[in-house]
């Protein structure tokens, strides 16, 4: 089985790659920069036994998402599984946002999910079978204050993701997202500590999650687990909303 993973060199994505490598899949890893850490994530990956294959690739690009599918395509000759991670914030109130900090939010998150999905459908249509998962947020659901750019990104993910599940159903494709709350990832390091101590006292559990407990729950849902369930958000947030 192969999963299609991207921005999966550090973070959440690192985290699917290595979880569902060590559950069998070989791991096709989409990244953005090239960094001294790529080698490093291979060799994780690949001492679960399994085959990797890196593919360079800006998710905002309709055509290096092409280039990138036809490539794993090659290499592996099917994907199974296709997580949507990549993302990025630009946090700021609506007073202070510039447009260009509005659409390039909406650029990687929503329509990055569009590129990727709408090169990788096509393989799945033909081979009858495949998952898509998407990695929404609880703010998606839920809005968050400074955060219009990219609450409004991930809650059209959250409709992406219903609207094709039911578009595909019936060529056995599943589709569902996955929203996480507040994870221990470089995205959530650079808050001030005091806005952490905020934000932890708001989730029922008290603490921040982990990139791993986000893995797993993507894990189940590319496995043999979950054969029943499509078009639908799951949340892991310790209980936030
Ligand atoms: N951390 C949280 O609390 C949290 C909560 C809810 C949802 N999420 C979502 O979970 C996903 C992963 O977040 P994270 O916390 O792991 O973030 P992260 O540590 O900042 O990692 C983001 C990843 O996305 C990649 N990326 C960004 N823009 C890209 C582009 N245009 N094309 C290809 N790859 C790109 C980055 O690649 P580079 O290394 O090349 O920059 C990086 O690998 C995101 O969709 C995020 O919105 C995170």
């Amino acid at each position: 089985m192969i999963a299609f993973i991207t921005g999966a060199t550090r973070g959440i994505g690192k985290e699917i790659a290595l979880e569902l490598s060590k559950r069998g899949f070989d791991i096709a890893v989409n990244y953005r920069k090239e960094t001294s850490e790529l080698e490093e994530v291979k060799k994780e990956i690949e001492e679960n036994g399994v085959k990797s294959f890196f593919v360079q690739g800006d998710v905002s690009s309709f055509e290096d998402c092409e280039k990138m599918v036809e490539n794993v395509e090659k290499e592996f000759g099917k994907i199974d599984v296709l997580v949507n991670n990549a993302g990025i914030t630009k946090d700021g109130l609506i007073m202070r946002m510039k447009k260009e900090d509005f659409e390039s939010v909406i650029d990687v998150n929503l329509t990055g999910t569009f590129n990727v999905t709408r090169n990788v459908i096509p393989y799945m249509i033909k081979q009858k079978s495949g998952r898509i998962i998407n990695i929404s947020s609880v703010v998606g659901v839920a809005g968050n204050a400074g955060q219009t750019n990219y609450s409004a990104s991930k809650a059209g993910i959250i409709g992406f993701t219903k609207s094709l599940a039911k578009e595909v159903a019936s060529r056995n494709i599943l589709v569902n997202a996955i929203a996480p709350g507040f994870i221990n990832t470089d995205m959530t390091k650079v808050l001030p500590d005091n806005v952490k101590e905020n934000i932890n006292s708001q989730i029922p559990l008290k603490r921040m999650g982990t990139a791993k407990e986000v893995a797993k729950v993507v894990a189940f849902l590319a496995g043999e687990d979950s054969t029943y369930i499509t078009g639908q958000v799951i949340n892991v947030d310790g209980g936030m909303i």
